[in-house]
C-alpha cells in the first residue's frame, strides 16, 4: 500500500466504521496521520486489476523497547469483496511480512459480534485472550453511546524467538 491507494483504503475503511461492528473510530483519518499511525513494512491491498478490494497494517501498541515485537493489526475488506478469502489472504501477508521481521505477536481487539473477523482471526492461528468488558464508547453510527465490550486476540509466532 502506498497513497495512491489512499482514496480507495479510505473509503473501504470508512464503510468498514459506517457498519458498526468493526471499530471504536468514528470517522476515517487524514493519510499522514494515517501513514504515521501504521508500520510501513508490513502495508497491504489486495489489488483486482487496479480496484483495492481490502488492505490490512499493523501499528505498534507501545513505545516501550520490551513491547517492540507486539503490533495490532487492522483488516477491511470492501463490502463487495467479502466472503471471498480476500480478509484471510490479508490477514496471511501480515503475518508472513511479521514474522520475517522478527514481530512476535500480533494482536487483535474484534467486537464479539463481528463474526466474520472473529474466524478469520481464529483461521489464522489466533487465540482469544479473553474479553474485556464495556471497554469503551462508540460516539457514531447504530451503536452511538452504547459501551461496547471487545474481544482481545493474540497470535504469537511459533518461530520468532523459538
Ligand atoms: C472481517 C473481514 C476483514 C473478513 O474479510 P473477508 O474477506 O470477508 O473474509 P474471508 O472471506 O477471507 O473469510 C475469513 C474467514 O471468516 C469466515 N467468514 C467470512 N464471513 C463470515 C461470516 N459472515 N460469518 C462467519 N464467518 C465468516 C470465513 O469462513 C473464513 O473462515 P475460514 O478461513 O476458517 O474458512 C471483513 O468482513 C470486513 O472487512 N469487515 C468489516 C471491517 C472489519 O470488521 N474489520 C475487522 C476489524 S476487527
Amino acid at each position: 500500500m502506498d497513497a495512491r491507494h489512499w482514496p480507495a483504503v479510505e473509503a473501504i475503511y470508512a464503510e468498514g466504521i459506517a457498519g458498526g461492528q468493526a471499530t471504536f473510530e468514528a470517522a476515517t483519518p487524514s493519510w499522514e496521520a494515517f501513514d504515521q499511525g501504521r508500520l510501513r513494512a508490513h502495508r497491504f491491498v489486495c489489488l483486482d486489476d487496479d480496484a483495492v478490494l481490502g488492505w490490512a497494517t499493523v501499528s505498534a501498541v507501545s513505545t516501550r523497547a520490551a513491547y517492540a515485537g507486539v503490533v495490532e493489526d487492522s483488516v477491511y475488506v470492501a463490502g463487495a469483496a467479502r466472503g471471498r478469502g480476500v480478509g484471510r489472504l490479508l490477514l496471511d501477508a501480515l503475518v508472513r511480512s511479521t514474522e520475517e521481521a522478527g514481530i512476535w505477536t500480533l494482536q487483535s481487539s474484534v467486537f464479539p459480534e463481528n463474526l466474520p473477523s472473529l474466524a478469520l482471526h481464529l483461521g489464522a492461528g489466533f487465540r482469544e485472550v479473553g474479553i474485556r468488558r464495556r471497554i469503551a464508547r462508540m460516539e457514531r453510527g447504530p451503536f452511538a453511546g452504547s459501551w461496547r465490550d471487545i474481544v482481545l486476540l493474540e497470535r504469537r509466532s511459533p518461530v520468532v524467538g523459538a
